[in-house]
């Protein structure tokens, strides 16, 4: 084929393939037709990255399509193999055993990657919007309690999959669940009525909470006294009046919400609603209704709960204490009631640690046992914890030794000031070192966060997470910021991919291929709610554009082969900002 010649496919809306795997996946259709197979076969053209990517671009896994042929699979394989004959996209199709590896031509390859990639077509730029509604709870820190570290990965993973899921066409709701209601509340409340310092709160909510949280846990072993005190002036919050104990609530919860905005802004992160625990302060007698008219409410000792045994849950669901008061269930459910009204969600995740789990199997036990369709949208999205190095080199939970809070301002301050030191060494000269220093320390904290599977715990390792080399924010940062100092150099603008010769860059075939990989791993980091499948992306894309480079110039080159290699070095930019853009990393000019 003439490199150069254009190639045109349609683009479907919200379409995640790249148009190779389209014209790919037509061709095979037409061969099943071919082979009179019934309509179900179309659904069961899945085409993936082949384990082992010598043997081909592609793969098709034959075996649901050989059982509906009554085939052994790789006779039926070999017959389908031999049904695609190469065309102008087409390498080849050989059949594996059960598999058939496809190949595509690799100017054909270079053209439709890097066009995408330069016009910011789906799946490298955002799809068309879809049917899918998804909600995301997240973050939801309990204002009366330290911001502890879990409610930082809470945030960090909920920030990502918005960005994902928002990426992929869908409709985000991203939800701040804010823990500002109940009990704990209402000690807060009770401590500052006796300790409080309204000069101390002013200067720093956070931390003088934390203070009277301490000083009231202490008080109260003491005193059992200040635990009916508090309980009794959650019950005044809970009347619905205008009390001491709401106008004292409304300015807590004021304060601590200012204080967090720190931090938020900080990560970049946002949220389309501010709805915590207080908000369905008058949507929970309704809820209870509900409950009730399902007909599963029950008393137990005065109290009212749900029991799930038939669920495999041995605790029940309790929905309202003995005298009168609701619980954190309660105002769960009444959300799930909620955002089922307002919001018909396809999917609700709630990004909350391990240690939830039986809560939100209870809560999906409820609405299950209730036959409310909404329990099939609620997923808990759990993970791990975040571990640090004790003096004597030993993993263990964060902070637990000394019990103290963990402030996320201080830690990202920590780690901002760590990447400065670095770079007044590496990098005396950089253009304001400050502002850099912040985006790529607080981006370390983000991607070490992002880069294991969810359910793993965390090490917070600051030497390994601040490394500039091995598998880190960072590393794939200064990539970015390598490949934007190229295309300062050339001092030229980028060329339009109609001028390119794309037959000159058939030795990037690796680059090209990774970067065809990435609907593949956008789209299952969506559905396994997996940002560190994104994550790991990027590392890999920023490996071989980095081995490519090393034997490839692009300052100096001929010009056609310069033009080309310019393409390919602004979209390998494009794409790693894109990647780092779904985890909330921006990706800076220089470092
Ligand atoms: N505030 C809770 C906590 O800190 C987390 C809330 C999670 N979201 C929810 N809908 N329950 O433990």
């Amino acid at each position: 084929m003439p490199s150069g010649d254009a190639i045109l496919f349609a683009q479907l809306p919200g379409q995640t393939v790249t148009d190779l795997n389209s014209h790919l996946r037509e061709r095979l259709l037409a061969a099943i037709a071919d082979l009179q197979l019934p309509a179900e076969a179309a659904g069961m053209v899945r085409l993936d990255p082949p384990r082992n990517r010598d043997h081909g671009d592609v793969a098709l896994g034959a075996f649901q399509l050989a059982k509906l042929a009554k085939q052994p699979p790789p006779k039926f394989a070999a017959e389908l193999a031999e049904k695609i004959e190469a065309d102008d996209v087409i390498e080849s199709a050989v059949a594996t055993g059960p598999f058939i590896n496809f190949k595509f031509r690799r100017a054909a390859m270079a053209q439709q990657v890097l066009t995408a990639i330069q016009t910011e077509a789906a799946p490298y730029g955002n799809a068309a919007a879809n049917d899918q509604v998804v909600c995301i709870d997240f973050s939801s820190p309990n204002i009366a309690k330290p911001f502890h570290i879990g409610h930082m990965r809470s945030t960090v993973l909920g920030n990502a999959l918005c960005r994902i899921h928002r990426h992929l066409g869908a409709t985000v709701h991203g939800i701040n669940h804010l823990g500002d209601w109940g009990m704990p509340f209402a000690k807060m409340m009770t401590a500052y009525m006796h300790f409080g310092d309204e000069a101390k709160l002013h200067e720093s909510a956070m931390r003088h909470m934390f203070e009277l949280y301490k000083q009231f846990e202490g008080e109260a072993q003491k005193n059992p006294d200040l635990l009916q005190e508090a309980a009794d002036h959650f019950k005044n919050l809970e009347s619905g009046e205008d009390n001491v104990e709401r106008r004292m609530w409304q300015m807590l919860r004021d304060e601590s919400l200012k204080a967090f905005q720190g931090p938020y802004s900080r990560l970049g992160v946002t949220f389309d609603h501010i709805t915590g625990e207080s908000f369905f302060e008058d949507k929970m007698d309704d809820a209870m209704k509900r409950v009730e008219a399902a007909g599963v409410l029950e008393e137990s000792e005065g109290a009212q709960v749900v029991t799930l045994k038939e669920f495999g849950i041995k605790v029940p669901c309790l929905l309202r204490k003995r005298d009168g008061t609701t619980l954190y269930h309660t105002r769960d459910l009444a959300a799930a009631f909620y955002r089922e009204r307002e919001f018909s969600p396809t999917r609700i995740l709630y990004i909350v640690g391990s240690e939830q789990k039986l809560h939100f199997a209870q809560l999906k036990g409820v609405l299950e046992k209730m036959k409310e369709p909404v329990a099939n949208a609620v997923e808990h999205v759990p993970f791990g914890l975040v571990l640090s190095k004790s003096p004597e080199g030993k993993w263990e939970k964060f902070a637990s030794r000394s019990g103290n809070a963990v402030f996320l301002d201080e830690i990202l301050d920590q780690a901002v000031a760590k990447v400065r030191g670095v770079i007044a060494e590496k990098n005396p000269d950089l253009e304001d070192p400050d502002a850099v220093a912040e985006h790529v320390g607080v981006s370390a904290i983000v991607f070490n966060d992002l880069k294991n599977g969810r359910i793993k715990d965390v090490k917070f390792d600051w030497d390994a997470m601040l490394a500039f080399e091995g598998e880190t924010g960072p590393y794939v940062q200064y990539a970015c910021a390598r490949l934007s100092s190229i295309l300062r150099k050339v001092d030229m603008p980028v060329p339009g991919v109609e001028s390119i010769d794309f037959a000159l860059l058939a030795d990037a075939e690796r680059v090209l291929l990774t970067m065809m990989d990435f609907a593949t791993a956008v789209q299952r980091a969506a559905d396994q709610s997996e940002p560190s499948i994104v994550t790991n992306y990027t590392i890999a894309l920023a490996g071989e554009i980095h081995s490519y480079l090393a034997d490839h110039y692009v300052v100096g080159a001929e010009s056609a082969v310069r033009d080309a290699r310019l393409v390919l070095v602004d979209a390998a930019r494009r794409l790693l900002t894109t990647g780092l853009g779904l985890l909330g990393i921006k990706a800076p000019e220089r470092m």
